[in-house]
């Protein structure tokens, strides 16, 4: 009998097709987002979840799961949403899909530093709205990428490829994390032993450290304030690392010029603070959103389901 796998969100159809192949999947065609009380009842019976980071595995929400639930295969890197604490009590595998994304979030990181710089959001509507009259040497002018500092908060696997991909705007890579890299993963970037260190030297500041208690509102007025005026912030990792209000603060008193955001507290209400700002260029969480990644990310998720299933160590388990 093939294990029974409850699957939270419509996924491309090679994975599904994979998904149906190997398992009994209880898939979600209408991608519908389901309430606690929906999963818990979904569940019934099935022998592992594969859910997005949209569904929030809290210690109430592991207690109710079935007793034939055996893992928590998540189509994310992220697994904040996943009390892996209480995951681990109940002797629940928990596994991620590291790696696969990271091409896809470093590229739309660039997208948001090139995208607050150059005030995509203001020109964009301007040419939308016919808004748009003249050209003149001081219209719409932003800040220049090339040559600048680039901060990077959590130099993981994702803040690595930014790096490597900034650099291709010579950017000077700066960057903190909670050990300093081997000489081969910091390829020349300097290492700051504390996030108040590294703020000084950025121009631009890439947040991609993890969701956790250490993290939380890391990125708040104090942190902020030690950035250069003018610094350009930008987040690609999770919402929950940056206090909002305090952020906001900066972009409106002009001590911070732009922020470019991928991620928010809260999702999808976000602040309405952000929604007014004229130097905020705003994206609705599609880091890994490509056709390849979406792809590789639902077939590492099931690499991860076979081999908890064929009694192996599954290659990215988290709990
Ligand atoms: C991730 O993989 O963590 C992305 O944010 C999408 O969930």
């Amino acid at each position: 009998m093939k294990p029974v796998v409850l699957v939270t969100r419509k996924l491309p159809d090679a994975v599904e097709a994979r998904l149906r192949r190997d398992y009994e999947a209880r898939l979600n065609p209408t991608d519908t987002l389901y309430s606690a009380e929906q999963i818990i009842e979904r569940a019934q019976g099935a022998d592992a979840i594969l859910p997005c980071h949209t569904e929030k595995f809290t210690a109430e929400v592991i207690a109710r799961l079935p007793k034939s639930v055996r893992a928590i295969a998540n189509f994310s890197v992220g697994y904040d949403h996943v009390d892996v604490a209480a995951a681990k009590a109940r002797g629940l595998v928990v596994t991620n899909t590291p790696d696969v994304l990271s091409d896809a979030t470093a590229e739309l990181t660039l997208m948001l530093m090139l995208g607050a710089a150059r005030r995509a959001s203001e020109g964009e509507r301007l040419v939308r709205t016919r808004q748009w009259k003249d050209w003149s040497p001081s219209f719409m002018v932003g800040t220049q990428m090339t040559g600048k500092r680039l901060g990077i908060l959590g130099m993981g696997r994702v803040g690595r490829v930014t790096a490597r991909r900034a650099r291709g705007f010579e950017m000077e890579i700066h960057y903190n994390d909670l050990h300093r890299l081997p000489a081969e993963l910091e390829e020349g970037a300097i290492f700051h032993p504390a996030p108040e260190d590294l703020m000084p030297h950025c121009d631009f500041l890439a947040i991609h450290c993890v969701a956790s208690p250490e993290t939380h509102k890391l990125v708040n007025a104090k942190l902020i304030s030690r950035l250069p005026k003018g610094a350009i912030v930008v987040n690609a990792s999770r919402g929950s690392v940056v206090d909002d209000d305090a952020l906001i603060a900066a972009l409106k008193s002009g001590h911070l010029a732009a922020a470019g955001l991928d991620v928010y507290n809260d999702e999808p209400d976000i602040k309405p603070g952000y929604r007014e700002l004229t130097n905020a260029f705003l994206m609705p969480h599609i880091g890994s959103a490509t056709r390849e990644t979406r792809d590789a990310m639902g077939f590492r998720a099931l690499d991860n389901l076979d081999a908890i299933f064929a009694g192996r160590q599954p290659k990215d388990r988290v709990a």
